[in-house]
Protein backbone atom coordinates (compact mmCIF):
# COMPACT_ATOMS: atom_id res chain seq x y z
CA UNK A 1 0.00 0.00 0.00
CA UNK A 2 2.45 2.88 1.03
CA UNK A 3 5.06 1.38 -1.61
CA UNK A 4 2.60 1.46 -4.29
CA UNK A 5 1.31 5.39 -3.21
CA UNK A 6 5.31 6.25 -3.65
CA UNK A 7 5.15 4.73 -6.95
CA UNK A 8 2.21 7.05 -8.21
CA UNK A 9 3.95 10.21 -6.27
CA UNK A 10 7.30 9.60 -8.34
CA UNK A 11 5.44 9.23 -11.83
CA UNK A 12 3.61 12.19 -11.32
CA UNK A 13 6.74 13.97 -10.69
CA UNK A 14 8.25 12.53 -13.73
CA UNK A 15 4.67 13.48 -15.54
CA UNK A 16 4.93 17.00 -15.14
CA UNK A 17 9.05 17.39 -15.37
CA UNK A 18 8.46 16.18 -18.99
CA UNK A 19 5.44 18.18 -19.53
CA UNK A 20 7.70 21.37 -18.20
CA UNK A 21 10.89 20.01 -20.54
CA UNK A 22 8.19 19.67 -23.26
CA UNK A 23 7.00 23.71 -22.86
CA UNK A 24 10.48 24.63 -23.00
CA UNK A 25 11.26 22.75 -26.25
CA UNK A 26 8.39 23.94 -27.45
CA UNK A 27 9.00 27.68 -26.41
CA UNK A 28 12.76 27.81 -27.65
CA UNK A 29 11.77 26.45 -31.30
CA UNK A 30 9.16 29.29 -31.56
CA UNK A 31 11.81 31.95 -30.16
CA UNK A 32 14.13 30.60 -33.63
CA UNK A 33 17.19 30.26 -31.12
CA UNK A 34 20.68 31.78 -31.40
CA UNK A 35 21.81 28.26 -31.16
CA UNK A 36 19.40 26.89 -33.63
CA UNK A 37 22.27 25.80 -35.73
CA UNK A 38 24.16 24.98 -32.64
CA UNK A 39 24.91 20.84 -32.88
CA UNK A 40 25.38 20.59 -29.23
CA UNK A 41 27.42 17.69 -28.02
CA UNK A 42 25.53 16.64 -25.35
CA UNK A 43 28.12 14.69 -23.49
CA UNK A 44 31.00 16.65 -23.25
CA UNK A 45 29.83 20.29 -23.04
CA UNK A 46 26.72 20.45 -21.68
CA UNK A 47 28.05 21.29 -18.07
CA UNK A 48 26.85 24.61 -16.94
CA UNK A 49 28.38 25.69 -14.06
CA UNK A 50 26.43 28.75 -13.49
CA UNK A 51 23.18 27.21 -13.87
CA UNK A 52 24.24 24.52 -11.25
CA UNK A 53 25.20 26.34 -8.64
CA UNK A 54 21.98 28.61 -9.04
CA UNK A 55 19.88 25.69 -9.01
CA UNK A 56 21.21 24.10 -5.98
CA UNK A 57 20.85 27.30 -4.06
CA UNK A 58 17.35 27.33 -4.90
CA UNK A 59 16.76 24.15 -4.10
CA UNK A 60 15.20 22.76 -6.89
CA UNK A 61 17.75 19.64 -7.06
CA UNK A 62 15.68 17.57 -9.53
CA UNK A 63 15.84 20.26 -12.38
CA UNK A 64 19.65 20.88 -11.67
CA UNK A 65 20.56 17.29 -12.20
CA UNK A 66 18.33 16.77 -15.34
CA UNK A 67 19.31 20.40 -17.31
CA UNK A 68 22.90 18.61 -17.31
CA UNK A 69 21.21 16.21 -19.39
CA UNK A 70 19.45 18.49 -21.80
CA UNK A 71 21.84 20.38 -24.51
CA UNK A 72 22.44 24.17 -23.36
CA UNK A 73 19.75 25.51 -25.25
CA UNK A 74 17.34 25.05 -22.71
CA UNK A 75 19.42 27.24 -20.10
CA UNK A 76 18.18 29.94 -22.25
CA UNK A 77 14.55 29.36 -21.38
CA UNK A 78 15.40 28.67 -18.12
CA UNK A 79 17.79 31.65 -16.92
CA UNK A 80 14.77 34.18 -16.66
CA UNK A 81 13.88 32.25 -13.81
CA UNK A 82 16.52 32.85 -11.64
CA UNK A 83 16.91 35.69 -9.62
CA UNK A 84 17.70 38.80 -11.27
CA UNK A 85 21.00 39.73 -9.08
CA UNK A 86 22.72 36.56 -10.74
CA UNK A 87 23.67 37.11 -14.34
CA UNK A 88 23.33 33.81 -16.25
CA UNK A 89 24.78 33.03 -19.77
CA UNK A 90 25.31 29.99 -20.64
CA UNK A 91 28.80 28.53 -19.86
CA UNK A 92 30.77 26.97 -22.56
CA UNK A 93 33.67 24.21 -22.13
CA UNK A 94 36.42 25.53 -23.23
CA UNK A 95 40.47 25.11 -23.00
CA UNK A 96 41.40 25.41 -19.18
CA UNK A 97 44.00 27.98 -18.67
CA UNK A 98 45.74 26.30 -16.04
CA UNK A 99 45.63 23.02 -17.96
CA UNK A 100 48.29 20.20 -16.45
CA UNK A 101 50.41 18.24 -17.71
CA UNK A 102 48.93 15.65 -15.42
CA UNK A 103 45.53 15.70 -17.44
CA UNK A 104 47.21 14.20 -19.98
CA UNK A 105 46.97 10.48 -21.52
CA UNK A 106 49.80 8.48 -20.12
CA UNK A 107 51.58 8.29 -23.59
CA UNK A 108 51.91 11.82 -23.57
CA UNK A 109 53.06 12.09 -20.22
CA UNK A 110 55.79 10.14 -20.87
CA UNK A 111 56.65 11.22 -23.88
CA UNK A 112 57.17 14.52 -22.10
CA UNK A 113 59.24 13.33 -19.46
CA UNK A 114 61.79 12.46 -22.01
CA UNK A 115 62.24 15.47 -24.02
CA UNK A 116 63.13 16.69 -20.78
CA UNK A 117 65.16 14.39 -19.42
CA UNK A 118 66.85 14.26 -23.18
CA UNK A 119 67.15 18.28 -23.46
CA UNK A 120 68.03 18.03 -27.09
CA UNK A 121 68.88 21.66 -27.44
CA UNK A 122 70.84 21.99 -23.62
CA UNK A 123 68.21 24.56 -22.42
CA UNK A 124 69.61 25.81 -18.99
CA UNK A 125 66.68 28.06 -17.86
CA UNK A 126 68.16 31.01 -15.03
CA UNK A 127 65.09 33.23 -15.10
CA UNK A 128 62.37 33.64 -12.59
CA UNK A 129 59.35 31.17 -12.14
CA UNK A 130 57.93 28.49 -12.72
CA UNK A 131 54.69 29.90 -12.19
CA UNK A 132 54.92 33.47 -12.18
CA UNK A 133 51.45 34.96 -12.52
CA UNK A 134 50.95 37.42 -14.57
CA UNK A 135 47.59 39.71 -15.49
CA UNK A 136 46.62 39.08 -19.35
CA UNK A 137 47.89 43.08 -19.90
CA UNK A 138 50.79 42.46 -17.60
CA UNK A 139 51.80 39.28 -19.93
CA UNK A 140 51.28 41.28 -23.12
CA UNK A 141 53.74 44.06 -22.11
CA UNK A 142 55.94 41.37 -20.71
CA UNK A 143 56.18 39.70 -24.07
CA UNK A 144 56.73 42.42 -26.10
CA UNK A 145 59.74 43.57 -23.80
CA UNK A 146 60.83 40.22 -24.21
CA UNK A 147 60.42 38.51 -27.40
CA UNK A 148 62.15 40.22 -30.09
CA UNK A 149 60.64 39.30 -33.46
CA UNK A 150 62.93 40.11 -36.11
CA UNK A 151 64.81 38.42 -39.01
CA UNK A 152 67.99 37.35 -40.23
CA UNK A 153 69.84 41.10 -41.45
CA UNK A 154 71.83 40.59 -44.65
CA UNK A 155 74.52 42.33 -41.99
CA UNK A 156 74.52 39.57 -39.72
CA UNK A 157 77.78 37.14 -40.06
CA UNK A 158 77.77 34.66 -41.47
CA UNK A 159 75.32 36.38 -43.92
CA UNK A 160 77.54 39.68 -44.62
CA UNK A 161 79.38 37.33 -46.53
CA UNK A 162 80.22 36.79 -50.30
CA UNK A 163 78.66 33.42 -50.17
CA UNK A 164 75.11 35.32 -49.21
CA UNK A 165 75.14 38.39 -51.16
CA UNK A 166 71.79 38.98 -52.74
CA UNK A 167 69.81 36.48 -51.04
CA UNK A 168 68.39 37.97 -48.02
CA UNK A 169 65.71 40.40 -48.82
CA UNK A 170 67.39 43.90 -48.51
CA UNK A 171 64.24 45.46 -46.70
CA UNK A 172 63.43 45.12 -43.23
CA UNK A 173 60.08 43.02 -43.20
CA UNK A 174 58.28 45.79 -41.26
CA UNK A 175 57.83 47.41 -44.53
CA UNK A 176 56.81 44.97 -46.29
CA UNK A 177 54.23 43.58 -43.58
CA UNK A 178 51.83 45.36 -41.82
CA UNK A 179 50.77 47.50 -39.52
CA UNK A 180 47.81 46.23 -40.39
CA UNK A 181 44.39 46.41 -37.96
CA UNK A 182 42.79 43.15 -38.18
CA UNK A 183 44.77 39.85 -38.71
CA UNK A 184 43.95 35.64 -38.66
CA UNK A 185 46.09 33.39 -37.46
CA UNK A 186 44.72 30.23 -39.49
CA UNK A 187 46.30 27.11 -37.43
CA UNK A 188 46.20 23.45 -39.34
CA UNK A 189 44.21 21.58 -37.35
CA UNK A 190 41.76 18.71 -38.51
CA UNK A 191 39.16 20.54 -36.75
CA UNK A 192 38.99 23.15 -39.36
CA UNK A 193 37.10 21.07 -41.33
CA UNK A 194 33.39 21.78 -41.99
CA UNK A 195 34.03 25.06 -39.74
CA UNK A 196 32.79 27.10 -42.78
CA UNK A 197 34.85 30.17 -41.26
CA UNK A 198 36.83 30.61 -45.28
CA UNK A 199 34.64 34.06 -45.86
CA UNK A 200 35.29 34.87 -42.00
CA UNK A 201 38.82 34.57 -42.68
CA UNK A 202 39.03 36.02 -45.84
CA UNK A 203 37.54 39.22 -44.44
CA UNK A 204 40.58 40.02 -42.57
CA UNK A 205 42.97 42.90 -43.50
CA UNK A 206 46.28 39.61 -43.36
CA UNK A 207 46.34 36.02 -43.14
CA UNK A 208 49.06 33.83 -41.73
CA UNK A 209 49.05 30.37 -42.43
CA UNK A 210 51.85 27.41 -41.34
CA UNK A 211 54.32 25.17 -43.58
CA UNK A 212 52.17 23.42 -46.47
CA UNK A 213 48.65 24.00 -45.41
CA UNK A 214 46.69 24.46 -48.58
CA UNK A 215 43.54 26.89 -49.26
CA UNK A 216 42.59 25.07 -52.76
CA UNK A 217 39.79 22.56 -52.02
CA UNK A 218 39.23 24.33 -48.47
CA UNK A 219 38.30 27.44 -49.27
CA UNK A 220 35.01 26.75 -47.27
CA UNK A 221 36.80 26.09 -44.49
CA UNK A 222 40.05 27.58 -44.36
CA UNK A 223 39.60 31.07 -46.92
CA UNK A 224 41.79 31.62 -49.66
CA UNK A 225 44.05 34.57 -48.63
CA UNK A 226 47.68 33.81 -47.95
CA UNK A 227 49.74 36.95 -46.58
CA UNK A 228 52.47 34.95 -44.41
CA UNK A 229 53.57 31.58 -44.58
CA UNK A 230 55.52 30.65 -41.78
CA UNK A 231 57.31 27.33 -42.35
CA UNK A 232 59.68 25.46 -40.23
CA UNK A 233 63.06 24.37 -41.44
CA UNK A 234 62.29 20.17 -41.62
CA UNK A 235 59.69 21.98 -45.08
CA UNK A 236 62.32 23.48 -46.55
CA UNK A 237 64.93 20.93 -46.61
CA UNK A 238 63.25 18.01 -47.04
CA UNK A 239 59.58 18.75 -49.23
CA UNK A 240 60.33 18.12 -52.63
CA UNK A 241 57.74 20.30 -53.76
CA UNK A 242 58.77 23.07 -52.02
CA UNK A 243 61.16 24.53 -54.56
CA UNK A 244 58.28 24.13 -57.34
CA UNK A 245 54.90 23.97 -55.88
CA UNK A 246 52.82 26.77 -56.30
CA UNK A 247 51.41 26.98 -53.03
CA UNK A 248 54.23 28.89 -52.02
CA UNK A 249 54.16 31.70 -54.27
CA UNK A 250 51.51 33.48 -52.50
CA UNK A 251 52.41 36.01 -49.88
CA UNK A 252 54.89 36.65 -47.29
CA UNK A 253 57.38 33.36 -46.71
CA UNK A 254 59.43 32.77 -43.08
CA UNK A 255 61.28 29.94 -42.31
CA UNK A 256 62.36 29.06 -39.01
CA UNK A 257 64.88 26.71 -37.92
CA UNK A 258 65.78 25.81 -33.76
CA UNK A 259 68.96 26.83 -32.86
CA UNK A 260 70.74 25.80 -29.49
CA UNK A 261 69.31 27.39 -26.62
CA UNK A 262 72.17 29.88 -25.83
CA UNK A 263 73.41 30.35 -29.66
CA UNK A 264 73.69 33.11 -31.17
CA UNK A 265 73.53 33.28 -35.70
CA UNK A 266 77.11 32.41 -35.95
CA UNK A 267 77.06 29.42 -33.77
CA UNK A 268 73.62 28.80 -34.86
CA UNK A 269 74.49 28.50 -38.55
CA UNK A 270 77.63 25.99 -38.19
CA UNK A 271 74.70 23.41 -36.52
CA UNK A 272 71.27 24.28 -37.66
CA UNK A 273 68.35 21.65 -36.96
CA UNK A 274 68.09 20.91 -40.69
CA UNK A 275 70.24 22.66 -43.14
CA UNK A 276 67.44 24.78 -44.72
CA UNK A 277 70.18 26.93 -46.52
CA UNK A 278 70.94 25.67 -49.88
CA UNK A 279 67.07 25.35 -50.69
CA UNK A 280 66.73 28.83 -49.13
CA UNK A 281 69.27 30.37 -51.78
CA UNK A 282 67.41 28.02 -54.71
CA UNK A 283 64.05 29.36 -53.87
CA UNK A 284 65.12 32.81 -54.01
CA UNK A 285 67.25 32.40 -57.30
CA UNK A 286 63.60 31.16 -58.93
CA UNK A 287 61.38 33.32 -57.13
CA UNK A 288 63.48 36.62 -56.41
CA UNK A 289 60.63 39.16 -55.96
CA UNK A 290 58.78 37.27 -53.19
CA UNK A 291 59.87 38.28 -50.09
CA UNK A 292 61.34 35.26 -47.85
CA UNK A 293 62.73 35.89 -44.48
CA UNK A 294 64.55 33.48 -42.01
CA UNK A 295 63.83 34.36 -38.46
CA UNK A 296 66.29 35.49 -36.27
CA UNK A 297 66.79 31.84 -34.28
CA UNK A 298 67.10 33.90 -30.65
CA UNK A 299 63.43 34.68 -30.90
CA UNK A 300 61.81 31.06 -30.63
CA UNK A 301 63.45 30.57 -27.04
CA UNK A 302 63.11 34.10 -26.31
CA UNK A 303 59.40 32.95 -25.98
CA UNK A 304 59.87 29.84 -24.84
CA UNK A 305 61.49 31.36 -21.88
CA UNK A 306 58.17 33.71 -21.13
CA UNK A 307 56.14 30.36 -21.35
CA UNK A 308 58.38 28.81 -18.80
CA UNK A 309 58.62 31.38 -16.59
CA UNK A 310 54.82 31.50 -16.06
CA UNK A 311 54.09 27.94 -16.55
CA UNK A 312 54.04 25.99 -12.73
CA UNK A 313 55.90 23.15 -14.09
CA UNK A 314 58.91 22.44 -16.24
CA UNK A 315 57.69 22.58 -19.78
CA UNK A 316 59.45 20.59 -22.78
CA UNK A 317 62.53 22.05 -23.23
CA UNK A 318 61.84 22.27 -27.08
CA UNK A 319 61.19 24.87 -29.29
CA UNK A 320 57.56 26.50 -29.12
CA UNK A 321 55.26 25.46 -31.89
CA UNK A 322 54.87 27.32 -35.27
CA UNK A 323 51.61 27.93 -34.00
CA UNK A 324 52.95 30.18 -31.27
CA UNK A 325 54.92 31.75 -33.35
CA UNK A 326 53.27 32.86 -35.95
CA UNK A 327 50.47 34.49 -33.23
CA UNK A 328 52.89 36.74 -31.45
CA UNK A 329 54.59 37.74 -35.23
CA UNK A 330 51.04 38.47 -35.88
CA UNK A 331 50.73 40.27 -32.80
CA UNK A 332 53.66 42.76 -33.29
CA UNK A 333 52.59 43.41 -37.11
CA UNK A 334 48.47 43.47 -36.18
CA UNK A 335 46.38 45.46 -34.12
CA UNK A 336 44.16 42.56 -33.22
CA UNK A 337 44.95 38.82 -33.91
CA UNK A 338 41.96 36.46 -34.51
CA UNK A 339 43.15 33.00 -34.01
CA UNK A 340 41.40 29.67 -35.58
CA UNK A 341 41.53 26.56 -33.55
CA UNK A 342 44.65 26.76 -31.70
CA UNK A 343 42.23 26.47 -28.43
CA UNK A 344 40.09 23.75 -30.01
CA UNK A 345 36.38 24.34 -30.71
CA UNK A 346 33.43 22.07 -30.20
CA UNK A 347 35.04 20.09 -33.03
CA UNK A 348 37.92 18.64 -31.66
CA UNK A 349 39.31 15.97 -33.03
CA UNK A 350 42.26 13.62 -33.20
CA UNK A 351 42.84 14.12 -36.96
CA UNK A 352 45.90 16.35 -36.97
CA UNK A 353 45.90 18.73 -39.67
CA UNK A 354 42.28 19.58 -41.97
CA UNK A 355 44.58 18.66 -44.96
CA UNK A 356 45.47 15.07 -44.03
CA UNK A 357 43.69 12.15 -42.50
CA UNK A 358 46.69 11.31 -39.80
CA UNK A 359 45.39 10.77 -36.37
CA UNK A 360 47.41 11.67 -33.19
CA UNK A 361 46.11 13.10 -30.03
CA UNK A 362 49.74 14.58 -29.57
CA UNK A 363 48.74 17.22 -32.78
CA UNK A 364 46.59 18.90 -30.11
CA UNK A 365 47.67 18.51 -26.45
CA UNK A 366 51.73 18.55 -27.66
CA UNK A 367 54.63 16.13 -27.51
CA UNK A 368 57.56 17.81 -28.86
CA UNK A 369 56.64 20.97 -28.38
CA UNK A 370 55.49 22.88 -24.83
CA UNK A 371 51.69 22.70 -26.60
CA UNK A 372 49.98 22.60 -23.67
CA UNK A 373 51.34 25.63 -22.13
CA UNK A 374 51.01 27.46 -25.10
CA UNK A 375 47.59 27.31 -25.39
CA UNK A 376 47.47 28.05 -21.47
CA UNK A 377 48.96 31.45 -22.45
CA UNK A 378 46.42 32.16 -25.68
CA UNK A 379 43.97 31.18 -23.65
CA UNK A 380 44.81 33.46 -20.44
CA UNK A 381 45.51 36.39 -23.33
CA UNK A 382 41.87 35.92 -25.37
CA UNK A 383 39.83 38.69 -25.35
CA UNK A 384 36.79 36.92 -26.84
CA UNK A 385 34.22 35.38 -25.48
CA UNK A 386 34.23 31.33 -24.42
CA UNK A 387 31.76 30.74 -26.97
CA UNK A 388 33.58 32.32 -29.77
CA UNK A 389 36.26 29.32 -28.70
CA UNK A 390 33.65 26.99 -28.23
CA UNK A 391 31.86 27.74 -32.00
CA UNK A 392 34.58 28.66 -34.17
CA UNK A 393 37.54 27.73 -32.26
CA UNK A 394 38.39 31.88 -32.56
CA UNK A 395 40.58 33.19 -30.22
CA UNK A 396 40.87 37.32 -30.18
CA UNK A 397 44.29 38.80 -28.80
CA UNK A 398 45.12 42.32 -29.10
CA UNK A 399 48.60 43.00 -30.46
CA UNK A 400 51.51 44.80 -28.91
CA UNK A 401 51.22 47.69 -31.14
CA UNK A 402 48.74 50.18 -29.25
CA UNK A 403 50.05 48.91 -25.77
CA UNK A 404 50.83 51.06 -22.97
CA UNK A 405 53.21 49.72 -20.57
C1 LIG B 1 65.98 42.99 -31.94
O1 LIG B 1 66.91 42.35 -32.79
C2 LIG B 1 67.41 43.18 -33.83
C3 LIG B 1 68.24 42.32 -34.73
O2 LIG B 1 69.24 41.64 -34.03
C4 LIG B 1 68.17 44.34 -33.21
O3 LIG B 1 68.66 45.18 -34.21
C5 LIG B 1 67.23 45.10 -32.27
O4 LIG B 1 67.92 46.11 -31.63
C6 LIG B 1 66.60 44.18 -31.27
N1 LIG B 1 65.59 44.91 -30.55
C7 LIG B 1 65.43 44.82 -29.23
C8 LIG B 1 64.31 45.59 -28.64
O5 LIG B 1 66.18 44.17 -28.54
C1 LIG C 1 80.54 40.57 -41.25
O1 LIG C 1 80.20 40.78 -39.88
C2 LIG C 1 81.25 40.50 -38.98
C3 LIG C 1 80.69 40.58 -37.58
O2 LIG C 1 79.88 41.69 -37.42
C4 LIG C 1 82.40 41.43 -39.23
O3 LIG C 1 83.45 41.19 -38.33
C5 LIG C 1 82.87 41.24 -40.65
O4 LIG C 1 83.89 42.17 -40.97
C6 LIG C 1 81.73 41.40 -41.64
N1 LIG C 1 82.18 41.01 -42.95
C7 LIG C 1 82.01 41.75 -44.04
C8 LIG C 1 82.50 41.18 -45.31
O5 LIG C 1 81.46 42.83 -43.97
Amino acid sequence: MFHTNLKKKFSYCILVFLLFAVICVWKERKKGSYYGSLKVQTKEFQVLKSLKKLSMGSGSRSMSSSSTQLPHRLTQTLSPRVPSKAKLQPTFQVWNKDSSSKNLVPRLQSIRKNYLRMNKYKVSYKGPGPGVKFSAEALRCHLRAHVNVSMVEATDFPFNTSEWEGYLPRENIRTKAGPWHRCAVVSSAGSLKSSQLGQEIDDHDAVLRFNGAPTANFQQDVGTKTTIRLMNSQLVTTEGRFLRDSLYSEGILIVWDPSMYHADIPKWYQNPDYNFFNNYKSYRKLHPDQPFYILRPQMPWELWDVLQEISPEEIQPNPPSSGMLGIILMMTLCDQVDVYEFLPSKRKTDVCYYHQKFFDSACTMGAYHPLLFEKNMVKHLNEGTDEDIYLFGKATLSGFRNLRC
